[in-house]
């Protein structure tokens, strides 16, 4: 399970929690159970609603059947619709199957046409996950991808290698039936940013080769702790009581930060989690990322530094589940203080260090995680869907909105005549 320490010299949050907590327990005790307000927005709260075993037979079937005849696989969605899956297949793939690449997340021509050109020759398998059927991104990709399919197969086995994940009733669903594409239910009562341990998450992960009985597992044994855990000594309620300290105490930011590059796409998915859950109505804590130990080279000089305006949480990997030791060539170089080290025990230091010079200048919280797996990323993902609404509760904002993004695409949609 996770584990959770508070480094604070500098606002001591650490005193002020307990009578936090307390203050503030109503919320939690609302939330685990279950808030009518919520309700069609709370299938993911119980895993297994989406993620029960008839549910991961049929999502493994399909997921063999494009293994064994795919060399691609297109992930087609942006925003939540894609940020789990592309978080865990990042961390973990290996070399084995077929290669998974994304679109529906840019207009850019150029980074599209350098990923159809990837496709050339090669089998394609695409699954196109959206909610709302409306979103530019994820439509217009669909659009070319399809016709590439059609163009190259022709539509009968077009069909046969095209996925849509989408709401009963939509339109998505009815291009399904009546064009023979594959039908996966994207839940109507999860927003995109909550779908990891939904078929939105767990198809594309199963394509990887990842094991998503797995990272269910994980994500259920958190589900589990957390809700039989009383508000003062449950994890993702003191956390989410410390953001809101924090954030009342004038911090804007949090920084997540870690060590482990193989974080570099889990990062994408915290900060969208966080930045449309809580970013409203003039309030939020801005969620930013640090990839430790490159940019201690970059931003390690603002944290450090610069304007006082965050608290940084890390992400601390217990087991690097590698090892590599520096040997000595006989070259003189300024590194033999190195002889004989493991980049792990490296890696380490460097980590110690940091928290040892940031715990002076700014509240540090650290989020232990024995390894990273499947299981600790369904752990990790449902620790984080869990405080985030949490803490979008204790900040009195709607957790599952995001009327902000809609300003841009009044425009935009006008811009192109829609
Ligand atoms: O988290 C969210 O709800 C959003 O980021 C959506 O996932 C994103 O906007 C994509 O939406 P849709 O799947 O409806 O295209």
């Amino acid at each position: 399970m996770l584990k959770f320490k508070l480094l604070d010299e500098k606002c001591q949050a650490e005193q002020m929690l307990g009578g936090y907590i307390k203050a503030h327990e109503n919320i939690f005790k609302s939330v685990v159970g279950g808030e009518t307000c919520y309700s069609d927005a709370l299938g993911w709260l119980h895993t297994e609603r989406w993620a029960g075993p008839a549910q991961l037979d049929r999502l493994e079937a399909l997921a063999d059947t494009i293994r064994n005849n795919a060399d691609v696989f297109v992930v087609i969605g942006v925003g939540g619709s894609n940020n789990a899956a592309r978080s865990v297949i990042e961390a973990l793939k290996t070399a084995d199957g077929p290669e998974i690449m994304y679109a529906g997340n840019t207009l850019s021509p150029h980074a599209l046409c350098q990923m159809m050109a990837r496709l050339k020759g090669r089998s394609v398998y695409i699954d196109c996950i959206a909610k709302n059927f409306e979103t530019l991104e994820p439509g217009a990709s669909f659009r070319i991808l399809r016709k590439y399919l059609c163009d190259t197969y022709g539509a009968k086995e077009a069909a046969k290698r095209i996925i849509a994940t989408g709401t009963k009733g939509s339109l998505l669903e009815s291009l399904c039936t009546g064009h023979g594409y594959t039908f996966l239910e994207f839940p109507e009562d999860v927003g995109g940013r909550y779908t990891a341990i939904t078929a939105v998450g767990l198809l594309p992960v199963a394509v990887a080769g990842i094991d998503i009985r797995a990272l269910v597992k994980g994500a259920q044994a958190m589900e589990k702790s957390l809700f039989e855990t009383p508000a003062a000594e449950n994890i993702a309620f003191k956390y989410a009581c410390l953001r809101s300290i924090y954030y009342d105490k004038g911090y804007a930011l949090e920084m997540l930060a870690s060590f482990e590059p193989q974080l570099r796409w889990f990062y994408k998915w915290w900060v969208q989690l966080f930045a449309e859950t809580e970013g409203k109505d003039g309030r939020g804590l801005f969620p930013v990322c640090g990839e430790y130990s490159e940019e201690l080279h970059a931003v390690g000089q603002f944290v450090q530094d610069g304007t006082p305006l965050m608290f940084e949480t890390f992400l601390d990997v217990l087991d690097p589940g590698a090892s590599l030791v520096i040997e000595n060539d006989g070259i003189q170089d300024a590194f033999d203080y190195l002889d004989g080290m493991d980049f792990a025990q490296i890696n380490r230091t460097a980590f110690e260090a940091t928290v040892r010079a940031h715990k002076a200048k700014l509240p540090c919280l650290i989020l232990e995680v024995q390894r990273l797996d499947a299981f600790h990323f369904g752990q990790l993902f449902y620790f984080f869907m869990l405080s985030c609404y949490l803490s979008a509760r204790l900040l009195g904002v709607n957790p599952f909105d995001q009327p902000g993004v809609e300003a841009y695409k009044r425009w935009m949609f006008d811009g192109l005549g829609k």
